[in-house]
């Protein structure tokens, strides 16, 4: 039997490639598509049609100030985008595009302030995802595109989730499947000689690092910092409003063993719970004493990493849906790998304790 290959840019099927030009024609017309992206899906828009990036700041019910994505099909149109690619980004950008990185830089003025919030900077990305470049190869510009879900809500990283969160508001929705990542890119900002990670992402801290050949700080979600690389600006790093990420269910994080300590408490009081764990422990723990007796609903993640990026978000909306009041995670690996799920999961939790 012949092999049937993935689809990659130059090989979608008739179908796709049909889907494509008609979610290009769509952009065109200044409408809003949602797009798949190898991290999470985005709603994009002409990021050079002022229009049509207002759309999605009332789509999307976020504040002006929120600066935008501009992803592109390749290095070609750069220069249309940003005045000036300093070495650091050109190293992150050679290493690391097209995928899950978006680098801030000095943005030319030709772009449309909407479109930063009216920042001097700007954020790029070149995403690595089959329908994503052939969509940007065919509207042959910069789209701009946010996590396609209600401002402060969970990143979609299905076709499904763009459609409960915004099908009403939108015109097209681009079915690539399920996201590979997960989790939104890795921002680094590079407008100043040291690069700062503004937000973790699947590419870590050690890579950036790695590549540069330098140290690299990262903002951490928990510290309520201005971006030092911009200090003219009073832009807080990406995403760190309270509610970011978050489902709408009270979430806590809570480690292992109070999660043990507390369980049988928490259950005789009849709270409806919904649990994430990873430590055979709890898992252990739930099948041999509760499952079986209580209203208590519970997923084991994946305990690497990368694969539990891929399901949280997937399974945070599962959980949400349930009749599940609270919902309890148990608090991941505190080693350099988890940075960017702990920075998720922190962003969506309750800043307290539950006891
Ligand atoms: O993986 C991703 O990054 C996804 C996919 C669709 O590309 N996009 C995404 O976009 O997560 P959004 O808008 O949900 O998050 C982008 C973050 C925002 O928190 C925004 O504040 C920040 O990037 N951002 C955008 N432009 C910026 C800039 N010029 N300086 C600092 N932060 C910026
Ligand atoms: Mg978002």
């Amino acid at each position: 039997m012949a092999e049937i290959a993935e689809p990659t840019l130059g090989s979608l099927s008739t179908q796709l490639e049909a889907q494509v030009q008609l979610a290009a024609e769509f952009i065109r017309q200044g409408k809003l598509v949602a797009m798949p992206t190898e991290t999470v899906y985005g709603l994009a828009a002409d990021a050079k049609n002022e229009k049509a990036v207002q759309k999605i700041f009332e789509v999307k019910g976020r504040p002006a100030t929120n600066p935008l994505i501009v992803h592109l099909a390749d290095l070609s149109h750069i220069l249309e985008w940003v005045t000036l690619m300093p070495e650091t980004a050109v190293i992150l950008a050679k290493r690391f595009w097209p995928g899950a990185l978006t680098l801030v830089l000095p943005k030319h003025p030709s772009v449309p302030d909407i479109v930063t919030g009216g920042q001097q900077t700007i954020a790029i990305r070149i995403p690595n995802h089959p329908l994503a470049l052939a969509l940007l190869q065919a509207v042959d510009t910069g789209l701009a595109a946010p996590s396609a879900n209600r401002y402060g809500h969970i990143s979609p990283t299905l076709a499904q989730h763009v459609e409960a969160d915004l099908g009403t508001r939108i015109d097209y929705i681009l079915d690539g499947g399920a996201c590979d990542i997960g989790i939104e890119s890795t921002i680094v900002s590079c407008v100043s000689d040291i690069p700062v990670i503004l937000r973790e992402g699947s590419i870590t801290r050690a890579e950036i690092a790695e590549t540069l050949g330098l140290s690299v700080t990262a903002l951490k979600a928990s510290d309520p910092v201005i971006d030092p690389a911009d200090l003219s600006s009073t832009l807080k790093m990406p995403g760190s409003d309270h509610s970011h990420y978050a489902p709408s269910k009270p979430l806590y994080l809570l480690d292992t063993n109070l999660i043990l300590e507390k369980l049988p408490l928490l259950i005789e009081q009849k709270a409806q719970l919904g649990l994430l764990c990873i430590s055979t422990s709890i898992t252990r723990y739930c099948t041999d004493n509760f499952l079986k007796h209580f209203n208590f609903i519970w997923a084991s993640m994946p305990c690497d990493p990368k694969e539990y990026a891929r399901t949280l978000y997937e399974k945070l909306r599962s959980l949400d849906q349930t009749d599940a009041e609270i919902l309890l995670i148990e608090t991941p690996p505190q080693t350099s790998e988890w940075a960017a799920i702990h920075d998720r999961l922190w962003r969506a939790s309750q800043k307290k304790s539950l006891f």
